[in-house]
């Protein structure tokens, strides 16, 4: 029999949206629902892998034989990734993460006050744009969400987190990105090669993605 893809290797997955919080009952956050990520995670699994699930607030259940850390903000994802990063053979970044946070989350609900108000933001931090820089041995797969220009700034993505993968999927095609069961995603690695596949679901792209990985870390051991 075919020995299992990924038997043995350590593949952290990060998967929904963040959580920034502005007082004890409200957040900024976006459409993502996890499925993406847990798709691969559950994929991952089936392959051999020992699969980290790092998960935003979503409504899934973890797959079976994944290992389910949750995070609410940013900085939680970071940190969560970051601490078990030394260890990880493939780390794929399909987490919707926030890029900015409110620059004060308040103790107490934010009263209503007469007027208008103005929300001030500051910079979330950039996990991807840090693993890519602390990369040893790590195969590092990211993704992009976008709703133009695909290309450009995928291929953007790719080189300034130095990561190994790009998996792009224009959000506002029909049947791609948040909240769907399918997507339809481009490939954009560092041979410059940019493959886009047909529609199909999340699970089937999970395992082209993952595909993509194991034979990355084939030539990493060449
Ligand atoms: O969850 P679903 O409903 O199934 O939807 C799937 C999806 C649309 C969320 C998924 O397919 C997807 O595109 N995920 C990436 C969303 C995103 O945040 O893209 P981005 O282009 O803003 O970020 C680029 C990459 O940097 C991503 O790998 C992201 O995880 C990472 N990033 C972004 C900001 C930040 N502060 N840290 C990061 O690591």
């Amino acid at each position: 029999p075919e020995p299992l893809l990924l038997q043995g290797k350590n593949v952290i997955v990060t998967a929904g949206p963040t959580r920034e919080k502005i007082d004890p009952v409200r957040y900024l956050t976006n459409h993502s629902s996890g499925k993406m990520g847990y798709a691969i995670a559950e994929e991952a699994a089936s392959l051999g892998a020992n699969v980290l699930l790092v998960s935003g607030p979503v409504s899934l259940d973890a797959p079976k034989g994944v290992k389910l850390v949750k995070v609410e903000s940013a900085e939680e994802m970071y940190g969560a990734v970051l601490d078990n990063y030394e260890n990880a053979d493939v780390v794929i970044k399909t987490a919707a993460v926030a890029d900015y946070k409110p620059k004060i989350a308040y103790d107490h609900k934010v009263k209503k006050q007469p007027g208008e108000q103005v929300l001030e933001l500051a910079r979330t931090k950039d996990i991807l744009l840090e693993l890519g820089k602390r990369k040893t041995k790590q195969v590092l797969i990211g993704f992009a969400a976008e709703t133009e220009r695909l290309d450009v700034y995928a291929k953007g993505k790719l080189e300034k987190k130095n990561a190994d993968m790009i998996v792009a999927n224009n959000v506002t095609n029909e049947g791609a990105g948040f909240g769907t069961d399918t997507n339809v995603v481009t490939f954009y690695k560092r041979d410059g090669s940019a493959t886009e596949l047909p529609i199909m679901s999340k699970r089937e792209v999970a395992a082209k993605i993952l595909k993509e990985a194991s034979k990355l870390l084939k030539d990493d051991q060449k």
